[in-house]
């Protein structure tokens, strides 16, 4: 098969989701939607979008009130990751209010069918592109696209409080922030944030209850290979014996990638490539427009349309699609600057996803008028992860701000997809487990329809382990 010699190791790894108005809203004027290109059915609930501007920065949401009770059901923040990718992500792909059948022929319109188990059944949802530059948020000032953790911490608090203003039917119910991969480091910075601005009687007081983290980032010292060789061994990935080779060779430091270690962890490199990094067990997407090569470089160990990235003017179309809602494993254990999506390509890239569904539907016209969204002359194209962002990370370890957050009485459900290799769950086990908080509730299955779904550990301190049978 076409990627069977792509290489995990081979520098940067990519990891990188009408009407039932029974209560009074406020909500701004214009900010409905009543109509969406491709669906034909009823809304279940409002659904409002828009932009929330300032510091010439404009920031994209698209908002779902809960279709169970909206005056008492939770409002929740989604924030997908990257950093640069898109929430829209979430909401296509994930947990949106929509399943998105691909338009026939192909090409056009998708088809939007309602979702059942959308998390607007449960909650008022709040979808944001975040920091500016992604997704639909834009400015007209290039240097708004130059963002580090807590700068971005700082935008969506700044953006939070301009939202329940204009929604203030909404600040009195409970609030959680959520968000998954990346925004491992974006939901406890902007935590942080909001807890500072209730402290400080910041109007209006949000009425912020606690978060929740989908395979996400937290710490270097349980990411990366730490996490990725126990896990590959574990799901039969790798053998018994290249697991002992690569713990007699590494030493329990996987990072430090010289000499045996290099070697043995280039095995398990072998062994892991064509996989679908985000579910081992998910089908492998080929992007058609590279399959239509017949010449492969076979001393490179990139997908054919990588190798020609740098040398023509391949459109973005190609790579972006391979980047997927993606986390760089290695990004970490560099500093400085975050490298930006078209570096990483060069660098070696993790195919696998589809991101053409949500490409055509938010690229139309129409579906950008009816969602409040500027065309793309003054927002630009909308794509999956932005190239357009210019992010340096720096917020360091997160295990102080989990800290801090769950002593001071916030909720915290730390969940993982338990079958996704970009962050696994080996890592995420390990972190929550290394806070060193009481056993509340041992290590048990948790059922959903009378079956199994997963497995949880529950921590002193609302902190709770999740894994999702996925
Ligand atoms: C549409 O799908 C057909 C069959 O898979 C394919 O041959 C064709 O290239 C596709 N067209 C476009 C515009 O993607
Ligand atoms: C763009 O933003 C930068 C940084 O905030 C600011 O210094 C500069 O004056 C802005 N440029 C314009 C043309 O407004
Ligand atoms: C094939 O890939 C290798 C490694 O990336 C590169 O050095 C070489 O120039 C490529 N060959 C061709 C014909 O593109
Ligand atoms: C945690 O709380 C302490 C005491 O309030 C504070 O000094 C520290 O800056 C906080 N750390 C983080 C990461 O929020
Ligand atoms: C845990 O959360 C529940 C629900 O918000 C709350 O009633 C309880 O007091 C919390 N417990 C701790 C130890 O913070």
């Amino acid at each position: 098969m076409a990627m069977d010699n792509r290489s995990f190791f081979s520098g940067v790894l990519i990891c990188v989701l009408l009407n039932f108005a029974s209560s009074v809203e406020a909500a701004p004027t214009g900010s409905l939607i009543t109509e969406l290109p491709g669906f034909n059915g009823v809304f279940p609930s409002n659904h409002h979008s828009g932009y929330i501007t300032f510091d010439e920065k404009n920031l994209f949401y698209y908002f779902i009130v809960s279709e169970r009770n909206p005056s008492k059901d939770p409002v929740v923040l989604w924030l997908n990751g990257g950093p640069g990718c898109s929430s829209f992500d979430g909401f296509v792909y994930e947990h949106g209010p929509f399943n998105f059948e691909e338009g026939k022929p192909n090409g056009s319109l998708p088809i939007l069918h309602l979702n059942p188990y959308s998390w607007s059944k449960v909650s008022n949802i709040i979808y944001l592109d975040s920091p500016c530059g992604v997704g639909m948020s834009y400015s007209k000032n290039q240097s708004k696209y130059i963002n580090d953790d807590l700068q971005t911490a700082a935008d969506t608090h700044n953006f939070l409080l301009k939202w329940f203003q204009l929604y203030p039917e909404f600040v009195n119910n409970p609030f959680y922030i959520a968000g998954e991969s990346y925004a491992g480091i974006y939901v406890p910075t902007l935590s942080a944030e909001v807890v500072k601005g209730i402290k400080a009687a910041q109007n209006p007081i949000i009425n912020f209850k606690g978060y929740l983290i989908g395979n996400g980032v937290s710490h270097t010292k349980f990411e990366g290979l730490a996490a990725l060789v126990p896990f590959a061994h574990g799901m039969g990935l790798v053998s018994d014996d290249m697991f002992e080779e690569v713990e007699r060779a590494c030493k329990g430091n996987y990072q430090n990638l010289i000499g045996s270690c290099s070697i043995s962890i280039d095995k398990i490199d072998q062994a892991l490539s064509g996989l679908n990094i985000y579910g081992i067990l998910d089908p492998c997407y080929h992007d058609p427009t590279s399959d239509h090569h017949t010449e492969r470089n076979t001393s490179s160990n990139l997908p054919i349309s990588f190798q020609q990235l740098g040398a023509t003017e391949r459109p973005l179309k190609v790579r972006k699609r391979m980047f997927g809602r993606a986390w760089p494993l290695w990004a970490f254990e560099k500093h400085g600057n975050f490298p930006s999506w078209p570096e990483l390509a060069l660098q070696g890239s993790v195919p696998c996803v589809n991101d053409e569904v949500a490409t055509a539907w938010l690229n139309d016209e129409s579906v950008r008028k009816s969602i409040h969204a500027e065309p793309k002359s003054i927002a630009g194209p909308w794509e999956i992860c932005s190239d357009r962002i210019d992010y340096r990370y720096g917020a360091g370890s997160m295990l102080p701000y989990h800290r801090n957050l769950t002593t001071q009485g916030y909720r915290a459900l730390i969940y993982s997809g338990d079958h996704d290799m970009c962050v696994p769950f080996t890592g995420t086990q390990a972190w929550t487990r290394s806070l060193g908080y009481k056993i509340i509730d041992e290590w048990r299955s948790w059922v959903s329809n009378h079956q199994v779904a997963g497995y949880l550990q529950g921590y002193a301190n609302n902190l709770t382990f999740l894994t999702i049978k996925v």
